[in-house]
């Protein structure tokens, strides 16, 4: 477990606050429309290699951090395959984060989500999860199965040379509630002691929600 020395290469101070303050601002997003799907949306231009090179029936672009979400969906089973992509932060380097998730409370914010987060461990090694959002402050810790509102399986994470990571997952969405949901990703430029640390409070990380309808 290499995870001790983990230098701070930054001068931290105000930017590393908390994970708290941090997720914290999403919450006062306002309600921005849905990528137009009669746009020729950029995203379409991307292919995989990392999940077996799958590809998905349908992807947005999302109004904000220049990320991505290729879907799948099936409405058998309520479940969607989703491939979420976002650049890295600035002057982050490749020593960021990203994560993507579902507010099941439609609330267009942080708290109440669970999300998929990924990011480079000190070691070299990337890794992705599963975290529940549960406050203002949350722990970014993995989340244990029987703490997940809903399952998720398939998490993996795959870095594309200078153009970000990309977060594969596969959600069994909650029941009855459809196929429409409230969204919202992030991405943050640092990681310390392999834990994912505050993104800015301002600009389009607090504004980066939306709603989807999956099944379109
Ligand atoms: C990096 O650390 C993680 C968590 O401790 C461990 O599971 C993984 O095997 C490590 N990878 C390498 C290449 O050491
Ligand atoms: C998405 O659906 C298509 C068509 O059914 C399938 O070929 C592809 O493997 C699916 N991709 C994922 C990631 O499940």
């Amino acid at each position: 477990m290499a995870a001790a020395g983990t230098a701070p290469r930054r001068s931290a101070s105000s930017a590393f606050v908390s994970v708290a303050i941090v997720l914290a601002v999403v919450v006062t997003c306002s309600l921005f429309p849905p990528s137009s799907s009669a746009e020729a949306a950029a995203c379409s231009s991307h292919t995989f290699s990392g999940n077996g090179g799958h590809l998905y029936a349908s992807c947005a672009d999302l109004p904000r951090l220049g990320a991505t979400l290729h879907y799948n969906y099936t409405a058998a089973t309520n479940t969607v395959a989703v491939a979420f992509r976002a650049p890295q932060a600035k002057g982050g380097g490749e020593d960021g984060w990203v994560a993507w998730g579902i507010n099941p409370s439609g609330r267009a914010g942080m708290v109440g989500t669970q999300a998929v987060v990924a990011f480079r461990r000190s070691n070299g090694t990337l890794v992705a999860y599963p975290t529940v959002l549960d406050s203002y402050t949350p722990s970014m810790a993995p989340a244990a199965p029987e703490d997940l509102a809903f399952p998720v399986s398939g998490v993996a994470a795959e870095h594309v040379d200078g153009k970000g990571m990309v977060v594969y997952a596969t959600v069994a969405l909650p029941a009855a509630k459809g196929s429409k949901f409230t969204h919202v990703w992030q991405q943050g430029s640092a990681v310390v002691n392999d834990v994912p640390a505050a993104h800015p409070t301002t600009g389009d990380n607090v504004l980066s929600t939306a709603t989807i309808d999956f099944s379109e």
